[in-house]
C-alpha cells in the first residue's frame, strides 16, 4: 500500500513539473526507493539512502522523531499542505542535513528567514512551488549554503537582497513568471564581480510573463533599462509597449522593441530633437508645432510609425511629400491642426504603394473648399474611407458657397463645390482680369469707331497716329 501511495505521488509530481517552464530533470518527489524502512505516526516520513535521506509528505516532519540520533544528509518536503512554511523550525529540528528540498506544494510564503546558522546546509531547493517571493535576508545567515535552486515557482519579482549568503555561489531561477521591470529586475544586468548577478546559473532561461508574455528576461531588462536612461533625456515618457523576436527568434541580439514616446502637452515648439531609438509610436498631441521637417532629416524619427500630431499649429504638410518617412507610416494624426489643402496627389500615391497605413485622422482643419482642391480631396476621401477614420469631421471651414460650411466634405455634390461657386465668385482674380480685358477691347473698339468717325468728320489723324513719325 505504502509503495502504491508514494509511486502515486511520484507521478503526480512529476505532472506538475510540467507546469510553468518544468524542472525537466528527475522530479524532487519521486522516490525510487522500493519501500520505506520508517514508520513513523501515519508513515508519511520515512527514509533512503542508508538513512541518509528522509522524504516527508504532508507537514509530517514535525511528527517524526528518531531522537536526532541518525547521520541525516538531506530532508525532502513534498505536497506541504499549508500556505507558507517555517524553515528554520524545519533546520532546527534536523541541525546537520546538509540539504534541503521543499517540492510540490501549494505554499506561497516563507514565515521566517533562517535565524540561526545551519552551517552544515549547503544546498536548498524549492520547486514546484506557488512561492511568490522570498523576504530580504532570507539565507543571510546560513554560512555554508553554497546552492540555492528556486526554479518553478511562482516568483514574479526578487530583491538581490534575499539571494545574499556568505558562500552562495549557485542560484537557479528558471521557470518562474518574472514580471519584467525596470525597478525591480535591473539587478540583473549588474555583472560586476561578486555581484548577485553573476551567481546565477540560468540567466538565459529566464523569461518574463505578462506583459512580454515568453520573452527572455535579460534582453527585455536591458532593452527596459536603455530606455530609462533614454527617455530621462527628454520630456517625454516612455513605454516598451512590446517586444517581438526576430525572424521567431528571441536570442539576445534578435529582438525588436516597439517603444510609445509621450510628448503630448509639453508645450514644445518643434518635435523634439531626440527621442529613444526604437519609438515606434510618437505622441505629441498639444503642443505648438508647425515644421514637420524634422521628420525628414534627423534620424531619431526613422523608425516612428505611428505620429499623433493633433492639436498642432500645422499648416502644410506638402514637405513631406516624397520622403520615406511618409511611404512608410502606419498611422498620421493631424487633427485640430491649420491644414486648409494638401498634396492630394502625392497621399493618393502614397496609400496606393504603401501596405503599411491603417489610420488617418484630418477632422479639425480649417479645410478649404473651392474647386481646385475639394474635388481631388473628395475623391481621395472617398477611396479611402476605412483609412480615414474622422471622415465626417473633415469640414469646410472656409467656402466661396458659404451653404457648405462646416459640411462634411465627402458629402459634398460637385456641383455644389464648383457651379454655385461659380455663380458668387466674379471677383476671383483671373475674372477680375476677364473683365478687364474684356472692357480693354470694348474700350479699344470704341476708339477706333470714334476716330474713325471723327477723322471722317475733320480730316485730323488722331492724336497718337500725328505722333507717330
Ligand atoms: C526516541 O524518543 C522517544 C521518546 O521521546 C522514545 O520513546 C523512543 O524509543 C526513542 N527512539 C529511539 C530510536 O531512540
Ligand atoms: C494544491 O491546491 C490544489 C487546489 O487548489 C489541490 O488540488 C492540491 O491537492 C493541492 N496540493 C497540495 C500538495 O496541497
Ligand atoms: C553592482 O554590484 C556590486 C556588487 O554587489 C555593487 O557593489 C554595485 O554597487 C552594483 N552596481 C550597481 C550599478 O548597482
Ligand atoms: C533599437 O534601435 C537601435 C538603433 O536604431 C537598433 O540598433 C536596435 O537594434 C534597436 N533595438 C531593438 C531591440 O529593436
Ligand atoms: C500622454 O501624456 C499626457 C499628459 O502627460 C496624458 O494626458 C495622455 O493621456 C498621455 N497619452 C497617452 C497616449 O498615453
Amino acid at each position: 500500500m505504502r509503495i502504491l501511495t508514494v509511486a502515486v505521488i511520484g507521478i503526480l509530481c512529476c505532472e506538475y513539473a510540467g507546469g510553468y517552464g518544468g524542472v525537466k530533470e528527475s522530479h524532487p518527489c519521486t522516490v525510487h526507493h522500493p519501500r520505506g524502512r520508517e514508520i513513523v505516526g501515519e508513515d508519511e516520513c520515512f527514509l533512503t539512502d542508508g538513512d541518509q535521506h528522509l522524504w516527508c509528505f504532508g507537514d509530517s516532519y514535525r511528527l517524526w522523531s528518531h531522537n536526532g540520533s541518525i547521520d541525516l544528509r538531506t530532508v525532502t518536503i513534498c505536497n506541504w499542505l499549508h500556505p507558507s512554511i517555517d524553515l528554520q523550525d524545519i533546520v532546527s529540528k534536523f541541525p546537520k542535513i546538509r540539504k534541503l528540498i521543499i517540492a510540490n506544494s501549494n505554499l506561497t510564503t516563507l514565515s521566517k528567514s533562517f535565524s540561526s546558522d545551519a552551517k552544515h546546509l549547503e544546498k536548498i531547493h524549492i520547486t514546484g512551488t506557488r512561492l511568490q517571493g522570498l523576504p530580504r535576508d532570507t539565507f543571510k545567515h546560513l554560512s555554508g549554503l553554497k546552492i540555492l535552486d528556486i526554479r518553478s515557482n511562482a516568483l514574479t519579482e526578487i530583491d538581490p537582497a534575499a539571494l545574499v549568503a556568505p558562500r552562495l555561489q549557485h542560484i537557479l531561477l528558471a521557470g518562474n513568471p518574472w514580471k519584467c521591470e525596470d525597478k525591480t529586475m535591473t539587478w540583473i544586468l549588474n555583472m560586476t564581480h561578486g555581484s548577485v548577478a553573476r551567481k546565477i546559473g540560468d540567466r538565459d532561461k529566464l523569461h518574463c510573463a505578462h506583459p512580454y508574455e515568453g520573452r527572455p528576461l535579460v534582453p527585455v531588462v536591458e532593452i527596459i533599462a536603455t530606455l530609462r536612461e533614454e527617455c530621462s533625456r527628454t520630456v517625454c515618457e516612455c513605454e516598451l509597449v512590446y517586444v517581438v523576436g526576430r525572424l521567431g527568434k528571441q536570442t539576445q541580439r534578435n529582438l525588436i522593441a516597439f517603444v510609445s514616446t509621450n510628448c503630448s502637452h509639453r508645450g514644445l515648439r518643434e518635435m523634439p530633437e531626440f527621442i529613444p531609438a526604437n519609438t515606434t509610436t510618437l505622441w505629441v498631441d498639444g503642443n505648438q508645432i508647425t515644421d514637420l521637417s524634422p521628420l525628414l532629416t534627423n534620424p531619431v524619427y526613422g523608425q516612428v510609425l505611428d505620429l499623433y500630431l493633433d492639436n498642432n499649429g500645422i499648416a502644410s504638410i506638402n514637405q513631406l511629400e516624397g520622403s520615406v518617412w511618409f511611404d512608410n507610416f502606419r498611422v498620421l494624426s493631424l487633427r485640430g491642426n491649420k491644414l486648409t489643402d494638401l498634396p492630394t496627389y502625392a497621399f493618393e500615391n502614397v496609400l496606393l504603394k504603401s501596405g503599411n497605413a491603417v489610420s488617418l485622422y484630418l477632422g479639425d482643419n480649417p479645410w478649404t473648399c473651392d474647386c481646385l482642391f475639394t474635388p481631388g480631396f473628395q475623391d481621395l476621401l472617398r477611396r479611402y474611407t476605412k483609412l480615414v477614420k474622422d471622415i465626417n469631421e473633415i469640414r469646410c471651414h472656409s467656402a466661396k458657397n458659404f451653404e457648405n460650411l462646416d459640411k462634411p466634405i465627402r458629402d459634398l455634390t460637385r456641383t455644389e463645390i464648383c457651379i454655385s461657386e461659380s455663380e458668387t465668385t466674379w471677383l476671383y482674380p483671373l475674372d477680375v482680369l476677364n473683365v478687364f480685358l474684356a472692357s480693354m477691347i470694348i474700350f479699344i473698339l470704341g476708339k477706333l469707331v470714334y476716330d474713325y468717325w471723327s477723322f471722317k468728320r475733320t480730316g485730323k489723324l488722331p492724336w497718337l497716329v500725328a505722333k507717330i513719325p
